[in-house]
C-alpha cells in the first residue's frame, strides 16, 4: 500500500488526548490500513455458541474481503474456514446461516466434510488428492460461549484473555442460552467512530433517555480512578457480587485491548428495562439476585458486551466501508425461557434498539462534521472520556507498531 508512511506519519503526528486527524475517519487508504493491521490480525468475536446449537449448524461473517463460515461439525465443535472454494475459488455458503449435513460449493459442488475434509469432487483424474483440497481453517476459539476467529497464520496470544474471560463469565451460562433477539444496525460512520461513541457516557444524558432509566452515566462506575479506587457503592457492589461467586473488579489487558468489570444499575435497577425490573423471568445467571448489575467487557476491534442477572447482549462491530460499519446485537437469554411466558419481547429489546439507533444518529452527525474543511481534532474531556484516551491510544498503538514493525514507544523516542 502506498500511502502506509502517510498514515505512519500522521499517528506520530496526532495530537495526544484529542479526536484523531480527518482522514482516520474517512480516508480509503487507511481504512485499507486498519483492515489489514488491526482486522486481519486481531481476534476478532464473532458470534455466540448458542446460535449453532446442532451439528451443520452455520453461518458466514464477512470481514471485508475475507468471508468466513462457523460450523458446528458433527463432534460439536465449533470450527471456521475461508468461505472459498478450494476448486476455482467460488464463495461455498452463499447464504447468512443455514444447516447442512456437508458444505457443499454451488458451482461444480465439490462437498467438504463439516471439519473442512474434500469429501467429494466430480471427475478430477487419478492424479488429484482430495486431502491437499480441504478448506482453509481460520483460526477458531470459543470461551464461556462466545466465539473468537482470528485471520491471521499467526495469531495474538489468547490465553490471558481466554482465561479471564473464563472466570468473569462463569456466572452467566451463555452455553445454555439462546438467542432471543438479533438486530442490525448500519452506520453511516467510521468503526472508531462508533467505538468513540460506545466507549464515553458524556452523551448519554442528551440522547438516551430510556438508557439511563439504568444505566449509569458517571464515568467512575465504570472505571476506577488513577490509585485503583472505585466509588463507595460500585466497591460494595462488587464485593456483594464477588462474595456470591461473581468476579466483578476492574480488570484490563496489559495492551489495553480488553476489559471487564461489573457496575452497578442506578437504584436498585435489575436491567435494561423501562420500568427498571428484570426482563426475563428465567435467568441465564447464576446470580443469586437480581439487581446484579451488568458485566461490562469489551474486547477491540469487534466487540462490546454487557451481562446482566437475567439476560446478556451482545455487540459486533464490523467495518463495512471507511465511512459505513455494521452493529449486530443480539440479545441472549436462558435457552428454556419462552417468549410470552418468561420474557416480553419488547419490554426485553426496547431500550436497546431505542439507544442503538440514538448512536446510530449522533456517529453519522459526528462523520458528516469531521468531512467539513473546518474540522480539527478537538480535546476529550478528560473526566468523561478517559475510555476514548484509552481506545484511541491502544488504535495508535497497534497500527504503529504494524506500519513500522517497532514499538510505538521507541519510535516516539526517535
Ligand atoms: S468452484 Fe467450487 S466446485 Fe468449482
Ligand atoms: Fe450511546
Amino acid at each position: 500500500m502506498p500511502r502506509e508512511a502517510d498514515v505512519l506519519s500522521l499517528l506520530l503526528g496526532r495530537k495526544p488526548d484529542h479526536a484523531l486527524p480527518r482522514p482516520f475517519y474517512c480516508d480509503p487508504d487507511v481504512f485499507d490500513a486498519d483492515m489489514e493491521h488491526i482486522w486481519a490480525r486481531a481476534w476478532l468475536f464473532a458470534i455466540p455458541a448458542c446460535e449453532l446449537p446442532k451439528s451443520g449448524d452455520y453461518v458466514t461473517y464477512d470481514v471485508g474481503r475475507r468471508s468466513v463460515i462457523l460450523v458446528r461439525g458433527a463432534d460439536g465443535v465449533i470450527r471456521a474456514f475461508h468461505n472459498t472454494c478450494r476448486h476455482r475459488g467460488s464463495v461455498l455458503c452463499t447464504a447468512k446461516r443455514g444447516r447442512s449435513p456437508k458444505l457443499v460449493c454451488p458451482y461444480h459442488q465439490w462437498t467438504y466434510e463439516l471439519d473442512g475434509r474434500l469429501l467429494w469432487a466430480r471427475d478430477m483424474g487419478p492424479d488429484f488428492d482430495a486431502a491437499r483440497h480441504g478448506l482453509k481453517a481460520v483460526r477458531c476459539r470459543t470461551v464461556a460461549g462466545l466465539v473468537y476467529i482470528c485471520l491471521a497464520d499467526d495469531a495474538p496470544d489468547f490465553e490471558a484473555f481466554a482465561e479471564v474471560a473464563a472466570r468473569y463469565l462463569a456466572p452467566h451460562d451463555l452455553v445454555n442460552s439462546k438467542v432471543a433477539h438479533e438486530s442490525v444496525t448500519i452506520e453511516k460512520g467510521n468503526w472508531k467512530l462508533v467505538w468513540e461513541n460506545n466507549r464515553e457516557c458524556y452523551h448519554c444524558s442528551g440522547n438516551h433517555p430510556s438508557l439511563c432509566r439504568t444505566f449509569p452515566e458517571d464515568p467512575r462506575y465504570i472505571s476506577a480512578d488513577e490509585n485503583g479506587d472505585a466509588p463507595a457503592i460500585v466497591a460494595a457492589h462488587a464485593a456483594r457480587c464477588e462474595a456470591a461467586g461473581a468476579p466483578s473488579a476492574f480488570r484490563i489487558s496489559d495492551a489495553g485491548d480488553w476489559r471487564f468489570v461489573r457496575t452497578p444499575l442506578l437504584g436498585a435497577g435489575e436491567s435494561y428495562t423501562l420500568d427498571t425490573k428484570a426482563a426475563v423471568s428465567l435467568p441465564n445467571s447464576s446470580l443469586p439476585f437480581r439487581d446484579g448489575g451488568s458485566l461490562l467487557k469489551f474486547s477491540y476491534p469487534s466487540t462490546w458486551n454487557h451481562f446482566l442477572a437475567d439476560h446478556a447482549i451482545v455487540f459486533r462491530v464490523t467495518p463495512i466501508g471507511p465511512m459505513e460499519t455494521e452493529v449486530v446485537t443480539k440479545w441472549l437469554v436462558h435457552k428454556d425461557a419462552v417468549e410470552g411466558r418468561d420474557y416480553d419481547l419488547k419490554r426485553l429489546t426496547e431500550v436497546w434498539l431505542a439507544t442503538n439507533d440514538e448512536d446510530r444518529e449522533v456517529v453519522e452527525n459526528n462523520q458528516r462534521g469531521i468531512l467539513s474543511p473546518a474540522y480539527e481534532p478537538g480535546p476529550y474531556s478528560p473526566i468523561h472520556e478517559a475510555g476514548l484516551i484509552q481506545f484511541v491510544d491502544w488504535y495508535a498503538q497497534a497500527m504503529t507498531r504494524a506500519l513500522s514493525g517497532a514499538g510505538a514507544d521507541a519510535i516516539a523516542a526517535e
